[in-house]
This record gives structure tokens, sequence and C-alpha cells, in this order.
């Protein structure tokens, strides 16, 4: 084996891994059709086969697209009757958004910690957290790993709790068979370019309930009410509405999407496989409740004391060096103080939140390897291996 490619060495591997994204003769079939319409926005015939498609897809009866998943997040927060003051528990283990969300539908977001095997929300942190002032619980459905249900909906139903699932992550996932996105109230997608289905940008809201899909609609349509005419406002709302661009685009990648599921489970399974047996390094698990992982990214927990004590920060830049594409991943959300100051109530105070496997996460032990990777041939992955193989043996040297 050569020097670290971090040292001077030979990278493990120069081939880049697939590009992404990447659009064949259906996205330009379907773009050009959207373009000759002549409609582009409201009413087109792409934008509404696009809703009836994907909600479908993600076993919702109702869908509606709109600008980004974190509009989508707003939008179900807003029509699941979440108001100024209510408070709403989200892991602060995720994006930027999910918090964001709920700060501009004027509400509180009370950080709860994660689940040491899979990173998404802990429920029985969250339960700690629940006061009069609950309104909403966010799982995450991290790296396209449904977070665990059967306990949320426990407390959901416990608690008179509302359940918004972010499944921005997570196209396709399943939870006992069931699609996320479906399981609580409503659900929010983001086909942001790095998502497993784009368009560049791009948001989704799903549910089973007509209310909530009525009241969606309104608010990413400026508050108008179907029935009514353009300029009778019902409600304060915005223009969150997807164009029909986005929409044709989004109608090829769901074709294609089932094929390329299918592909990172399988490379996924291997690439488990072959980092397992590396001592200090450990797959994140798949829980046998997931019928289905989108995984968006391939998490995997890193142990410095295998490595000669050589931290997180220090691996990530020879991993990277070695030509492997990898992250270290979230910061957790109460470090950002500017979400502190926006907030209309202070209820938590960041050095008293003791989120202790969030911390570990994002400090110590995530490694994200990104969607790409998992679409390469099978034998590639041997080179992630291999490159965390000499990371290990040569990390004395990056002492
Ligand atoms: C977990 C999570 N929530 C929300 C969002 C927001 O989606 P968007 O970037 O489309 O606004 C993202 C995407 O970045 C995400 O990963």
């Amino acid at each position: 084996m050569s020097e670290l490619a971090l040292l001077g060495g030979e990278p493990t591997r120069i081939k880049p891994f697939p590009r992404w994204p990447f659009f064949g003769d259906e996205e330009e079939r379907e773009l050009l059709d959207a373009l000759r319409s002549g409609n582009w926005s409201v009413g087109g015939a792409k934008l509404a086969a696009f809703e009836r498609e994907f909600a479908s897809f993600q076993h919702a009866r109702y869908g509606l697209a709109c600008t980004s998943g974190s509009t989508a997040l707003l939008i179900a927060l807003k029509a699941l009757g979440v108001k100024r003051g209510d408070h709403v528990i989200i892991p602060s283990y995720t994006f930027l958004a999910t918090a964001t969300a709920v700060i501009d539908a004027g509400a509180v977001p009370i950080f709860a910690d994660i689940e040491s095997e899979t990173y998404t929300l802990s429920a029985e942190d969250a339960e700690d957290r629940i006061t009069s002032k609950t309104r909403c619980i966010i799982p995450v459905h991290l790296a396209g790993c449904p977070a665990d249900m059967s306990k949320i909906l426990k407390l959901a139903e416990e608690y008179g709790l509302k359940v918004l699932e972010d499944a921005a992550q997570a196209h396709g996932a399943e939870w006992c068979s069931r699609r996320v996105g479906s399981i609580g109230d409503a659900g929010a997608f983001s086909f942001y370019q790095s998502k497993n289905m784009t368009a560049g940008e791009g948001g989704f809201i799903t549910t089973n309930n007509e209310e909530i899909a009525e009241l969606a609609w309104s608010y990413h349509n400026v508050g108008r009410d179907r029935r009514r005419g353009w300029y009778e406002h019902v409600r304060y709302g915005w223009n969150f509405r997807m164009t029909e661009f986005q929409a044709a685009v989004l109608l090829a990648q769901l074709k294609r999407l089932p094929k390329l599921m299918k592909k990172r489970e399988e490379n996924a399974k291997h690439l488990t496989h072959l980092l397992k047996s590396i001592p200090g390094i450990e797959p994140l698990r798949k829980p046998d409740y997931a019928t289905s992982h989108a995984y968006h990214l391939f998490i995997f927990k890193y142990r410095r004391e295998e490595f000669h004590g050589i931290s997180k920060e220090r691996f990530i830049e020879a991993l990277r060096a070695e030509g492997i594409p990898c992250s270290a991943g979230y910061k957790p959300l109460y470090f950002y103080r500017f979400l502190w100051d926006e907030m209309v109530e202070y209820v938590q105070t960041p050095g008293e939140l003791n989120l202790v496997n969030t911390e570990r996460a994002s400090r110590e032990e995530a490694v994200w390897i990104p969607q790409n990777v998992l679409l390469a041939e099978r034998e590639e992955l041997e080179d992630i291996a291999r490159a965390v193989e000499k990371i290990r043996k040569y990390s004395h040297r990056l002492v």
C-alpha cells in the first residue's frame, strides 16, 4: 500500500463516482412537451399528472407540488393548524429548514435527541419534552431511513399531537410496508438537486386528509380558495407554486426512481458488509421496520480510538484525498445562535439541552457518503473499504 494521498501518495481512487443529477430522453421529451404546451404554470397537465402520480407512489390520497422542501414544511405546518406560540418537537440533527419552517409558522422548535442506531428522532426523549403547548412533532426520515413511526404515532395519540413527516430525503422509503409521507397527518418532500429525484428545486406535500389538502393548496396559492375567483383571497398565504417545467422533469425522474432505489439498497447492503469488518467503522443500522430505505445518504460511525485518535475531520480529509466523496454532516441546529434570536419564546437554552446522541453523532461519529456513490458498480464500492483500511493502517502518520 502506498503513502496516504493526504501526505502526497497515490489516491486509492481517481475515477469519479456516477454524476448526479443525470437525465435521459424522457426528461427531454417531457420538458419539450411542457414548453410547447404554452401552459407553464397554473392548470398545466404535467403538474396535475405529477401531483397524482407522486402522491400515489407515496401511498397518499392527496398530493401538492410546491417550490421546495422548506416551503412544503411551512405550508404543511400551517395546514395542520400550528399557530403562533405553539411548540413543535423536532430533532436538531436535521437540515436547518426543519427548524426555520417552525419559526416561520410562528411556533417554537423544541429540540429533542436522536436514536443512536439510526440518527432519527428519539420518541423517548421527545416525550420528556412534551408540555401543554406542544402541538406537533416532526420526525425526520434522515438519510432515507424511516423514523420509528410506531413509537411516534403512539405519542401523538396519547398527547393529541399532529405528526408532520419530514421526508425531504426519503422518496420511496417505507415503514412497515407503508410509504413515508402517508403515515402521519402530512409529509414534506424536497426535489433539490442533491435529492434522490430532482428538478433542481421543488417540494411536495402529501396527506390523506382532504381538509389538510385543501388548506395546503390555499396556503401555497396566495390564500386563494379553489371555488372562488382569482382575486378573492380568503387567508394569508404565499406563492409557493411549482412550474410546469419542474413537474415535467419530475415525471421522468419518478419513472426511473424504483430502479435507482433498488440499486442504492443493494449497494448499501454490500457496502455495509465491506465496512463493518473494519475496526472503528460501524455503518448505521437499517431497522427491521424499514421495509425500504431510500439511502439518500450512507452514514457510518467513526471511532477515533481505532485510528490513533485522529479527529473525525482529519479522517474525512484523508478519505476525500483518497478519492472518496464524504462529509461530516450536520452541526446540531441549536448551534445556530440566529435561530434562538428569531424564536417568539425562549423555552430551552442551548447549554441545558443535553442531547447526548446528537452531540456524539455530530462532533465525533457521523461520516456521510452521498447517494450517487451508491449508483456505482458493486465492485467499485471496494475502493471505499480499501481507502478506509489504508487510512487506518497509516493513521499514526496523521497524528
Ligand atoms: C431533512 C430536510 N428537510 C428539509 C429540507 C429542505 O428542502 P429544500 O432544500 O428543498 O428547501 C431538506 C433539504 O435540503 C432536508 O434534507
